[in-house]
């Protein structure tokens, strides 16, 4: 009997997520972690602690689950994407890593701008140079620390990090490569253009993989440490949102996984390399073999609802919450909530957007407030579903909602509505761990290709079906909502200064 460890190296901790040969999930783990913000606008962590946190998290998942190390057949990696880390030619860590939430690059994405051409960038990469990406933050060290750039031999993403330090190899999935936007596109491998156009040599990245495939093995010192078996395969893996859509089966062309957490994700799996042609949405690869996807990320989506009942109704559980606005009129009697509490990325990469309520009048109580939040996320998510659509995506057969906000039916309902599509939950719960897992899995024969592996474990729970009244109702709500960002931006802008 043999097992398989997923390994989510997030923000906020790691998860050692651990799965049998039929991928039931027999035992999970979690260390915490905490990035630090040294200056505005900074987010920094330590590449130690991300190690310290995966050794800590591996031998707990074996101790309370009793599986000896020497049972796990294959481990597949996943995290945050985007965060830079450097190393020296001993490959020692030269400077905290540069988190993806980091927004100090604002320049150094004007100057790749300005290297490329936009369009060139764009047609090459599938993506505008935004704050949150890789490369920026290259450039941003060459700049502002030549002393430390002196001295790199190599870039790492903050799981491949986790990966040298369990089988000694600099190696990286194409899901991830894809986020630093040195890749190109459509080869699936680091672009020369790109490297010569931003000075960065070859030999400082690290060799590119599809998501199943080996990169390496645990080395003795790594299995010392985690009570893993040396010699066991480490699988590429992917990015936290590959691995998150391939953990609830979005794999193929159709499918769009809506992902609710403190973020709010629209990701959909493209069978070629789809690009927004003003790069409002994020075209990355797949870790899948020989696919890709388009992502819209929005920063403050179930945020938003946390960050509301906190501050108007602490204390209050969210069921308590939401069961008066399920009461209120779709669209709130006229109110509208702009989402944007921590800026925007999708469709407005724009670091000093602001959120609103607009329409106050003395009729709206709580509830209407409450609503108001759910019906403005939608619609922002909203956004990136029509870009999606404009980008050329033919049909959305059916969305894949997870992630906290999932859980209430009110918010499905709406959701439902504003997209006019089928919403459908799934039993598997654990997000990019659990992707990570199976991916895993296909890299060591137990299941043929990943979309065999989603079949044979992803299962429907649910199902919100869009109502014609709904739809008929937020899609002229949703074209108010479109005018908010637009009129408000030169007055968020101006309170930033102020
Ligand atoms: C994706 C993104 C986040 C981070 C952190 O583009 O920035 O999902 O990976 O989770």
């Amino acid at each position: 009997m043999g097992y398989f460890l997923g390994i989510d190296e997030s923000t906020t901790g790691v998860k050692a997520l651990l799965t049998d040969r039929q991928g039931n999930v027999v035992g999970i783990a979690h260390t915490e972690l905490e990035f630090f913000t040294p200056q505005p606008l900074w987010s920094e962590q330590n590449p130690a602690d991300w190690w310290d946190g995966v050794v800590k998290s591996i031998r707990e998942v074996l101790r309370t689950t009793g599986v000896p190390g020497d049972q796990v057949e294959a481990i597949g990696l996943t995290g945050q994407m985007h965060g830079l880390t450097l190393l020296d030619e001993n490959g020692a860590v030269l400077r905290p890593a540069i988190l993806w939430n980091d927004q100090r690059t604002g320049p150094q994405c004007d100057e790749i701008r300005r290297r490329l051409g936009k369009s060139r960038l764009i047609e090459l990469t599938g993506n505008d140079a935004l704050t949150g990406f890789t490369a920026p933050k290259i450039l941003w060290v060459q700049e502002n620390e030549p002393e430390v750039y002196a001295r790199v031999k190599h870039i790492l993403l903050p799981k491949d990090y986790v990966r040298y330090c369990l089988t000694g190899e600099f190696a990286i999935d194409r899901a991830d490569a894809a986020g630093t936007i040195l890749l190109d596109i459509k080869t699936r491998d680091w672009s020369p253009e790109m490297l010569s156009a931003l000075n960065i040599p070859l030999e400082w990245l690290p060799k590119t993989f599809e998501g199943p495939e080996i990169t390496g093995r645990v080395t003795d010192e790594a299995a010392r440490v985690t009570g893993l078996k040396a010699g066991t395969p480490v699988v590429a893996g992917g990015g936290d949102q590959a691995a998150q859509a391939v953990g609830v089966g979005a794999v193929r062309p159709g499918i769009v996984a809506l992902t609710l957490g403190t973020s709010g994700v629209v990701f959909a799996t493209t069978g070629q390399a789809f690009i927004e042609p003003e790069g409002r949405l994020h075209a990355f690869c797949h870790s899948v073999p020989g696919r890709w996807h388009l992502m819209g990320v929005m920063l403050s989506a179930a945020g938003s609802l946390r960050w509301y009942r906190e501050t108007f109704a602490s204390g209050v559980s969210y069921d308590d919450l939401l069961a008066p606005a399920a009461k209120v009129p779709m669209g709130c009697e006229g109110l509208l909530f702009l989402p944007y509490l921590t800026g925007e990325r999708t469709p407005h990469p724009d670091p000093l957007a602001r959120g609103a309520f607009v329409g106050l009048t003395v009729r709206h109580n709580q509830a209407h407030l409450s609503r108001a939040v759910l019906e403005g996320v939608a619609f922002g998510l909203r956004d990136g579903f029509e870009l999606m659509k404009s980008a050329g995506l033919a049909s959305i057969e059916q969305v894949r909602v997870s992630g906290g906000g999932a859980k209430s039916p009110l918010w499905r309902q709406i959701l439902a509505d504003v997209f006019n599509a089928e919403l459908v939950t799934v039993n598997t719960t654990e997000g990019a761990a659990y992707g990570a897992a199976l991916l895993a899995g296909v890299g060591v024969g137990a299941w043929a290709d990943v979309d065999a592996a989603c079949q044979a474990t992803v299962r429907e729970t649910g199902s919100t079906k869009p109502t014609a009244a709904g739809v008929a109702f937020y899609d002229k709500a949703y074209a108010v909502y479109r005018q908010l960002y637009p009129a408000l931006k030169d007055i968020s802008h101006k309170l930033s200064e102020l």
